[in-house]
C-alpha cells in the first residue's frame, strides 16, 4: 500500500513545488489541499479533512509569510503559524501520522557570526519571526514526534521571492540598490521539496526510524552569499544588463527587522538523512533553466 501524504497550503510556493515532483515519487501518494480545500485555522474542518481521509503523513507548507505585513496583521499571523499549527500537529498526532512543518531562520537572529546551529538560541525580532518559533512549539508540544525544518530565503517559479522579484525589476530599470549586509543561503523549493519527500520515503520504507527523523533540522541550499550577490547571480544568468548597487540595510528600512546573518548549519541534516545538499548555484541555474530564463542555456561557470 501507497502512503498517502497530505499538502496543506499546496497553492503556495513550496505546495505548488510538491505538486510538481510528485510524479517522481511514485511510491507516495498525495492530497494536495490549498487555502480552499482545507483551510488550516479552521479547526472543525481540519477534524473533518482527518476523520474522512486515509492519511500517513502530513507537510504544512500553509502559513502566513507576509513577514512586514505581520507587524500590522499579527492575529492574522498566529492564527495560521502558531494556532493551527497546534491544531493540525495534534490532529496528526491523534492519528499516528507523520508530520513534517517548516520554519524560518529568521528565529535566530541572535548576534552569531559563523553557521547557526539548531541548538542555537533564538531571538526572533518581529511578528513573523515570533509566530514561526512559537509555532515550531506548538508542533513538537502537540506532535513530540514531528519533523521541523528551519529554512531561509526561498524561492522558486512560483509566487512572491525574490528571484521573481529580481527578474521582473531587472527587465523594467537599469539599475537596482540591493542590500549587501545580510548574508545567507537561498534554497530552491525544490530541493526543499525532494529532501522533504526522500525522508518520507525512507521512513516508510522502513529505512528510517520515527525517532530519527523526528526533531529540528536546518535546511537551505550550500554556500553563501548576500542578498546583493544572489541579485547579481541572477543578472548574469538571466544576461539582464540591469546594474546593482550595493546598499546596507539601514539604507533599505522594512517594518519587520531582517537578521545580518542567517547562514545555517546544516551537519544535523546531513548526519540524520545522508542526503546531498545542492549548492545554492547550482539550484538557481537549475531553477532558471526550467522556467526558461536563462540568457544561456549552457552557462555552467560558477
Ligand atoms: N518564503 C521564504 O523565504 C521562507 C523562508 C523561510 C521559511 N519559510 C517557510 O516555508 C514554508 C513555505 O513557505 P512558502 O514560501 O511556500 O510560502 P507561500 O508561498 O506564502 O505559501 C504559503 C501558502 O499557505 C497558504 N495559507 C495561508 N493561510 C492559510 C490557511 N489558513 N489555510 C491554508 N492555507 C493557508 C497561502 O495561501 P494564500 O496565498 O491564500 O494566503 C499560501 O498558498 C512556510 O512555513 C514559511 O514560513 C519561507
Amino acid at each position: 500500500m501507497r502512503a498517502r501524504i497530505l499538502v496543506t497550503g499546496a497553492q503556495g510556493q513550496l505546495g505548488r513545488t510538491f505538486q510538481e515532483i510528485a510524479p517522481a515519487f511514485p511510491g507516495l501518494e498525495f492530497v494536495f489541499a490549498g487555502r480552499q480545500e482545507l483551510d488550516i485555522t479552521d479547526t472543525r474542518a481540519v477534524e473533518e479533512f482527518f476523520g474522512t481521509q486515509e492519511l500517513h503523513a502530513v507537510i504544512n507548507t500553509a502559513a502566513y509569510t507576509a513577514v512586514d505585513r505581520a507587524e500590522t496583521e499579527a492575529e492574522k499571523a498566529l492564527a495560521v503559524n502558531v494556532t493551527a499549527v497546534y491544531e493540525l500537529a495534534r490532529a496528526a498526532a491523534r492519528k499516528g501520522l507523520r508530520f513534517i512543518h517548516y520554519s524560518s531562520d529568521y528565529v535566530y537572529h541572535n548576534e552569531l557570526n559563523r553557521p547557526l546551529r539548531e541548538t542555537d538560541p533564538t531571538l526572533p525580532r518581529g511578528v513573523y519571526a515570533r509566530t514561526k518559533l512559537k509555532g515550531e512549539e506548538m508542533a513538537r508540544q502537540a506532535h513530540p514526534e514531528c519533523t521541523i525544518i528551519r529554512t531561509s530565503w526561498v524561492y522558486s517559479q512560483y509566487g512572491h521571492n525574490f528571484l521573481n522579484t529580481m527578474l521582473r525589476l531587472g527587465r523594467e530599470r537599469d539599475e537596482l540598490r540591493v542590500v549587501y549586509d545580510q548574508v545567507g543561503a537561498p534554497t530552491w523549493t525544490r530541493d526543499l521539496a525532494e529532501a522533504s519527500l526522500r525522508i518520507l520515503e525512507a521512513f516508510f520504507a522502513g529505512r528510517l526510524s520515527a525517532q530519527r527523523m523526528a526533531g529540528l533540522f536546518n535546511y537551505a541550499n550550500d554556500g553563501v552569499t548576500s542578498w546583493y550577490d544572489f541579485a547579481k547571480a541572477i543578472f548574469r544568468l538571466a544576461g539582464l544588463p540591469c546594474r546593482v548597487q550595493p546598499i546596507t540595510s539601514d539604507e533599505y528600512p522594512t517594518p519587520a527587522p531582517r537578521p545580518h546573518y542567517s547562514l545555517m548549519h546544516k551537519g544535523r541534516f546531513r548526519k540524520a538523512f545522508g542526503l546531498d545538499i545542492p549548492h545554492w548555484y547550482d539550484s538557481l541555474r537549475c531553477c532558471m533553466q526550467q522556467m526558461g530564463v536563462m540568457a544561456d542555456p549552457q552557462t555552467t561557470a560558477g
